[in-house]
């Protein structure tokens, strides 16, 4: 019996040291495997990526492989080679890794998925004229929920949380304009149960919650399944042309009813999860330093309508706006996190601008960080830390693009939006909502700092890799409607 249990132990150690003891070859990048075995920099990874990420670079530099999870992550924060990676769609694959994390987070398979033909059908949507349409729909629904939601007590300051202010009207004006006015639920209501999806979200793309956190998880999940069931082309404010064709397509494929609504949940996700909290970071910058804040006033105060201006001679008027763009720019430098992820195809090498080459292995992943370089790297943009918001204008007021290290100008000096094939669809959406929404707020109301002294929030540090970072705190603010005389 002893010997049994003994041979199981000595199989089980064997086993485990032939599967963990990988060597490093010499033509691969550094190799940092962490003391616990398998997991190995798991924990430090979830806790904080940018830290475990900046200090891997101070000891190996812009180029090393760790061990998380049983995975082998080689991570990349050498900008002037990103190309090297963004531009070998055929050998490192964008579609396996946003596989693994639909199921995680949405529990969604979609057999028939390809990354290629979605984006290609969504982009449609989100360019030209169709663009136009969707500008004006979200103009107006900002305007709607604005309105209504100051209108209750008109000329009384009203206090809040900035984060819940931004992050709540960006959502329900967007879920509007996107999904349309659902029957089974006010925009309110899918909006709070969205907020408790969106705070287990980085838990379930590591596999990290505790048991009673599942159970949580699958309930708020079903609820949003439930929000997002649509009873077809005769609802009263329907769904977007978008969404319709999304819609449409899925059935085509022959995805059953209920994969479809978890398809919507994943939708709602992404076209929704990332803008609240962009604009709440521009907002509270502008909040915090109000040099900036009266730049940003005096170009739209050159903006205001003339009266009985039409919506489209204003929304023309909204397009050239350089200071605001450099505000968001820099907003975005500072707290726009994603990982770019690639999983290898096949083995494939790796070529440095510096001329350096290493080998990838088979079944890795490769992981770009722009947030650590360009976006906050000292030697591409002078005190990194700090919000400029003039860092990318010239001195003539146009958009400074010139920027660089060890001599050379950057092709990337900041990336909030991801960048080559798989860059964000919904930027110029994006941007547009931000834009229309910082308008109306700083020409209607009177909005200030509850506490003038009051800085900006950390972020929560376990968000980085997963798109726009949230503040682990809320900034308090007040707001009025503006005194019309
Ligand atoms: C401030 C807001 C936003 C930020 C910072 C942002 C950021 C990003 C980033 C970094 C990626 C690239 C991921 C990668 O390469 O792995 C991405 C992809 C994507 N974004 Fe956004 N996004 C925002 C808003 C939106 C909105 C409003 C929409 C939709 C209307 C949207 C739709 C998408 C889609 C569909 C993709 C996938 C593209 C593909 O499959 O190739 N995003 N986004
Ligand atoms: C707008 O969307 C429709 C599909 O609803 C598409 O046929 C058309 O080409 C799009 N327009 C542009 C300018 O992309
Ligand atoms: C609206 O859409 C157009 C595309 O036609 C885009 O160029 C513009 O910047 C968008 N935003 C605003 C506020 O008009
Ligand atoms: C890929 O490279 C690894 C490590 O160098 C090697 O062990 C493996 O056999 C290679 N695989 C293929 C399919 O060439």
């Amino acid at each position: 019996m002893i010997w049994t249990v003994l041979l199981l132990c000595y199989t089980l150690i064997l086993l485990f040291v032939i599967l963990s003891n990988r060597k490093r070859t010499k033509r691969e990048p550094p190799l940092d495997k962490g003391v616990i075995p398998w997991l190995g920099h798991a924990l430090e990874f979830g806790k904080d990526a940018a830290k475990f990420l900046a200090q891997m670079k101070e000891k190996h530099g812009d180029i090393f492989t760790v061990r998380v999870a049983g995975r082998y992550v080689t991570v990349l924060l050498d900008p002037n080679s990103y190309d090297a990676v963004l531009q070998n769609s055929a050998s490192l694959d964008f579609s396996r890794y946003a596989k693994v994390l639909m199921e995680r987070i949405f529990l969604l398979r979609l057999p028939q998925y390809d990354p290629v033909t979605e984006r290609a059908a969504m982009n449609q949507h989100f360019h030209g004229e169709n663009l136009t349409y969707l500008n004006a729909t979200m103009q107006r629904n900002l305007q709607t929920l604005l309105t209504s939601d100051i209108l209750q007590n008109r000329m009384d300051w009203k206090q809040d949380g900035l984060f819940r202010l931004c992050y709540s009207l960006l959502f329900r004006a967007g879920y509007l304009t996107l999904f349309g006015a659902g029957q089974n639920s006010s925009p309110d209501t899918v909006y709070d149960e969205f907020r408790r999806f969106d705070g287990l979200l980085t838990k379930m793309a590591r596999t990290t919650l505790k048991p009673e956190e599942k159970r949580e998880a699958q309930l708020v999940r079903e609820r949003l399944w439930n929000f997002l069931t649509f009873m077809g082309p005769d609802q009263r404010e329907g769904p977007s042309p978008w969404l319709q064709s999304y819609l449409k397509r899925l059935q085509e494929e022959g995805v059953d009813r209920d994969t479809q609504r978890r398809a919507l949940l994943m939708q709602l996700w992404a076209t929704q999860g990332n803008t609240g909290p962009a604009t709440f970071w521009l907002l509270g910058y502008l909040l915090t330093f109000p040099e900036a804040m009266e730049a940003v006033k005096r170009e739209f105060e050159g903006l205001m309508p003339a009266e009985g201006a039409s919506e489209e001679a204003f929304l023309e008027n909204l397009q050239n706006t350089p200071v605001f763009d450099s505000a968001l720019s820099e907003a975005l430098r500072l707290t726009a996190a994603p990982f770019i992820t690639r999983e290898v195809l096949v083995n494939t090498t790796l070529h440095m601008a510096d001329g350096q080459e290493y080998d990838l292995r088979q079944g890795d992943r490769v992981c770009l960080f722009p947030y650590l370089s360009p976006q906050m790297d000292p030697e591409i943009h002078q005190e990194p830390e700090k919000f400029k918001y003039d860092r990318f204008l010239n001195t003539d007021g146009t958009e400074r693009k010139d920027f660089f290290k060890g001599g050379r100008k950057m092709k990337y000096y900041t990336m909030p939006w991801g960048a080559g094939k798989n860059v964000c669809v919904g930027r110029h959406f994006a941007i547009s909502g931000i834009k229309q929404f910082l308008f109306m707020v700083l020409t209607r109301l009177d909005l200030e700092l509850c506490d003038p002294d009051s800085e900006m929030p950390v972020a929560d540090a376990s968000r980085y890799g997963f798109g726009m970072l949230q503040p682990a705190g809320d900034l308090q603010i007040r707001y009025r409607l503006k005194d019309p005389s």
